[in-house]
């Protein structure tokens, strides 16, 4: 459930008219929904209240600092990727004790960045990158506490370019590696033990494959008790699926009442990574049409926004819902690819969408809070779009769209 709705016959963004919002401050515009953020991060910290446990909030769906204090204002952790995204949590207020620094890369500039922020978790990907880190740790004279990604060969039936947990994945360490990395993790003088992680994808619509994985890394976490290892947490990752068209979705509640039973009586912290469903609904990218272009074979609506705002739909062919801001009963509704201005024939949000629209009026893309702006680029030379966030009357522009002096910034010509 989000709050964006259709009354008197235009969408609102809780209680504030889009058209009015993209009329002050442009478009393309992001808009977002603090109600539905907190919302979605609530869903999962009550799903999983009956047990210690920690939200980290998987800062690569939406990394605006606005967004993050929000969520750090309800007390969550923070899933992040990069030095970046940890300076990001760092200055949006976020508890570095509470974060999990996740990654296949993570360089030795970005240990010693989380160690000295004091972050709560490394997720080690690869026996590599765990004797890095014992190295920076020790160098330190600090020790890194750890989980080991475990990568638990099961699929997520879920997009290719989204699925992790399978062998063919770059994504952790086998089951049986992990057995090993661990053993070895106890004798490292820079390594603490924390935990165990698994991620096994993204828009997930069942938890059968997140159970399956569960059960495989419980059956290591028993063998490696037996060898005087053990673990203070759980990272159950896998992010369950939003709605973007008909798709019937798992809630927090449902996953967390099949996959409590499982863990009970182990005495581990119960950590998550959701990205997505908590800010995906919460966001809206409006877009203004520029053109129709009628055609013999097919009608383009020709909007501001393009694939460099927003690029799920050509780079997943996801299906995103475009809807119109102030829906006319005056028009025809005609069948139109909805395209933007980059000179690409991939540069496109939505295919054949039925629309009764006049070039000036708005459009909607619903469910555009997660991987839209995070994703944005440059291309074409195009600023990225303003982000506002909606907070029951008021809105608050978080980000101000950029201009050609953003663009250049940091280029120089030859002497
Ligand atoms: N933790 C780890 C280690 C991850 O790899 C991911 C997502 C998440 C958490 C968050 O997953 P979520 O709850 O959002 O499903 N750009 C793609 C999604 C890529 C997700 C990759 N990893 C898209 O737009 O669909």
């Amino acid at each position: 459930m989000d709050h964006f709705t259709l009354r008197d016959g235009a969408l609102h963004a809780e209680n504030l008219s889009v058209a009015a919002l993209a009329d002050r401050h442009g478009t393309p515009l992001y808009i977002y929904s603090r109600a539905t953020l907190e919302r979605h991060y609530r869903a999962f910290d009550e799903a999983l209240a009956s047990v210690p446990h920690c939200v980290h909030y998987a800062v690569k769906a939406n990394s605006n600092l606005a967004v993050l204090n929000v969520l750090a204002r309800l007390g969550a952790g923070f899933d992040i990727v990069s030095g970046g995204e940890l300076s990001r949590v760092l200055r949006a207020g976020g508890d570095a004790r509470k974060v999990v620094f996740s990654g296949v890369g993570k360089t030795a500039v970005e240990m010693q960045q989380a160690l000295v922020a004091g972050v709560g978790c490394f997720n080690v990907e690869s026996e590599s990158e765990l004797r890095r880190l014992s190295a920076v740790a020790a160098a330190r004279g600090v020790r890194a506490r750890i989980a080991l990604r475990v990568n638990p060969d099961v699929d997520a039936k879920t997009h290719p370019y989204i699925s992790t947990g399978l062998k063919a994945n770059k994504f952790g360490v086998s089951l049986a590696e992990a057995e090993r990395l661990y053993r070895e993790a106890a004798s490292l003088p820079g390594i603490e033990i924390a935990g165990i992680a698994s991620h096994i994808g993204s828009q997930l619509l069942d938890d059968a494959p997140l159970l399956d994985a569960l059960d495989r890394m419980l059956a290591l976490v028993d063998r490696l008790a037996a060898a005087g290892i053990h673990f203070k947490h759980i990272d159950v990752g896998g992010g369950l699926g939003v709605r973007y068209r008909d798709e019937k979705t798992v809630e927090p509640a449902e996953w967390a009442a099949h996959l409590l039973p499982r863990l009970a009586g182990r005495g581990l912290e119960v950590h998550c990574e959701p990205g997505r469903a908590i800010a995906g609904n919460a966001g809206l990218l409006v877009t203004r049409v520029e053109a129709l272009k009628v055609g013999e074979e097919k009608n383009f609506c020709i909007v501001d926004a393009a694939m460099n705002d927003l690029i799920r739909p050509t780079l997943y062919q996801a299906w995103m819902d475009i809807v119109q801001v102030q829906p006319r009963l005056d028009e025809a509704a005609r069948t139109y690819d909805v395209v933007g201005p980059v000179c690409e024939t991939g540069d496109w949000l939505g295919k054949d969408r039925q629309l009764a629209v006049r070039e000036g009026d708005l459009l909607a893309v619903r469910t555009a809070g997660a991987y839209g702006f995070t994703m944005a680029s440059n291309y074409n030379s195009r600023g990225r779009a303003a982000e506002l966030m909606v907070d029951g009357d008021s809105a608050h522009l978080i980000r101000a769209r950029e201009d050609f002096e953003d663009l250049v910034r940091g280029e120089t010509l030859l002497p």
